[in-house]
């Protein structure tokens, strides 16, 4: 597998194996198995895969952690060469963002709702930084967690809209054997957190057998989960019934929508979804 560090020898390989077609998985690093099942799927569905390593700075807000967040680029490529990936993508910020750099790329409408409230400037970020990458990686087909619905919905908006030529595949959430979904931020958590953060898919597994058992009013779903989030000490950012279209609240459980929350324990902030079809 080759390790590639340069946005020169980037568009080298890309030039070189587009014609195969190129799967990309884009990460910040410090894989886990929620980033492994991206890599093993795209492995599965083409001919070479590329992984990109980059801590984007620009989808950081201020006192966010970018200094803090965790750089384990040795382990992250044993990691992607063990699930077969050909090459890991890791340029410098220097080189992605140098000094006199100044052109971003903005989705608007959705990246309003749910993280985008409390992230100014995140998913834009995000949209550049991935513009960015699918010109350089040339995928055919790039490889997206349901994990962050939100930063999956905004991907597939863009590529939509801007005409990108790839598709967007979104793949589901990969979690603890006790139901956490996996990030690279649970490391943050301190051990009583992250027994207590286990509430979190604990309040979306009971939200859907309510479902299941006919209640049909979100607020009262809502309510019930706030009040299991809190009682395990969890600070509730947002916890929304939204459609998977426009982000927008919906009163009623009907199709193409999904429960979404973000909650801090201590300093650490997680997020978590279900999909409701
Ligand atoms: P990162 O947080 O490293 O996540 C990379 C990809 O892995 C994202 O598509 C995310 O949804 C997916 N992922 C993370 N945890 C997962 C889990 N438990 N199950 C399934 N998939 C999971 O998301 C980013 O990086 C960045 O914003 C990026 C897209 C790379 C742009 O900088």
């Amino acid at each position: 597998m080759e390790i590639i560090k340069t946005i020169a020898d980037m568009k080298q390989f890309a030039a070189a194996h587009r014609g195969e077609g190129i799967g990309f998985v884009p990460t910040m690093g410090a894989l886990h198995e929620g980033h492994l099942s991206l890599i093993q799927r795209s492995v599965k569905e083409n001919a070479v895969t590329v992984v990109s390593v980059f801590v984007n700075p620009t989808q950081f807000c201020p006192g966010e952690d970018y200094e803090a967040y965790p750089r384990t680029l040795d382990a992250d490529a044993a990691l992607a060469a063990d699930a077969g990936a050909a090459a890991v993508f890791a340029p410098s910020a220097q080189e992605m963002y140098p000094e006199s750099y100044d052109t971003y790329v903005e989705t608007g409408g959705i990246t309003d709702a749910l993280c985008g409230k409390s992230r100014p400037g995140h998913f834009r970020g995000v949209t550049t930084v991935l513009t960015k990458l699918f010109h350089l990686v040339q995928p055919q087909r790039a490889y997206f967690g349901q994990k962050d619905a939100q930063q999956l919905l905004v991907v597939q908006k863009m590529v939509r809209e801007l005409n990108f030529d790839l598709e967007i595949i979104g793949c589901p959430i990969v979690r603890e054997a006790d139901g956490l979904a996996k990030s690279s931020r649970n490391q943050y958590l301190s051990a009583d957190e992250r027994q207590r953060a286990v509430v979190l898919s604990r309040s979306l597994n009971w939200a859907q057998a309510q479902m299941d058992a006919g209640v049909t009013a979100a607020a009262q779903l809502i309510d019930g989960m706030r009040t299991m989030i809190a009682a395990e000490g969890g600070d509730v950012e947002y916890i929304e019934y939204v459609s998977r279209e426009t982000l927008r609240p919906l009163d009623t459980v009907q199709p193409c929508s999904m429960f979404a929350l973000a909650v801090r324990f201590g300093t650490t902030r997680l997020i978590d979804n279900l999909f409701v079809d």
